[in-house]
């Protein structure tokens, strides 16, 4: 008899620089080491898909606020990058804070970005 088990691995381990988010495997009744048979891979990187998102205007013009959209380390500490969601986010029928004025990030770019955070915050 054996069970599948999903386990969420946000955080925990990683190989080969790329994040295992998650991963299935066989648990056994008779006390042998569970075997994995599914390994779930981080698919977003901060480089790749993130910093692409903002405008120069947009990083020249926060830079003098402290607000570091280029910067990984920055972005990457999950206080900072849930701040940066939410004004980049509507709000109950109004539009986002940031940009002043827009253009608003679309809904997938939003998703993108909450993609990065659940991955992990890959580099
Ligand atoms: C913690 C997060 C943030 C804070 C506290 C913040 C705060 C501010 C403040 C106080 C201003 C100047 C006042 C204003 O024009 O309304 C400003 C301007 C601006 N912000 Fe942000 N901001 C944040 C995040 C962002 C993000 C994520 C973006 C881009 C996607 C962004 C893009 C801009 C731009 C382009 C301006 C300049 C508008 C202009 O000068 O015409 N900001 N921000």
């Amino acid at each position: 008899m054996s069970t599948i088990q999903r386990q969420d691995l946000s955080r925990e381990h990683r190989r080969d620089s790329v994040q295992v988010v998650a991963l299935e495997a066989l648990l056994f009744t008779d006390g042998k080491r569970p075997k994995v048979v599914r390994r779930i891979y981080a698919t977003s990187s901060f480089a790749a898909h993130i910093q692409p998102l903002f405008r120069p205007v947009d990083i020249s013009h926060m830079k003098r606020f402290g607000v570091e959209l280029e910067d990984f380390t920055y972005m990457s500490n999950p206080d900072n990058a849930n701040l940066m969601l939410d004004t980049l986010s509507p709000h109950d029928g109004e539009p986002p804070t940031m940009p002043p004025g827009g253009p608003y990030w679309a809904p997938a770019q939003l998703a993108l970005f909450t993609q990065w955070q659940n991955d992990g915050y890959q580099p």
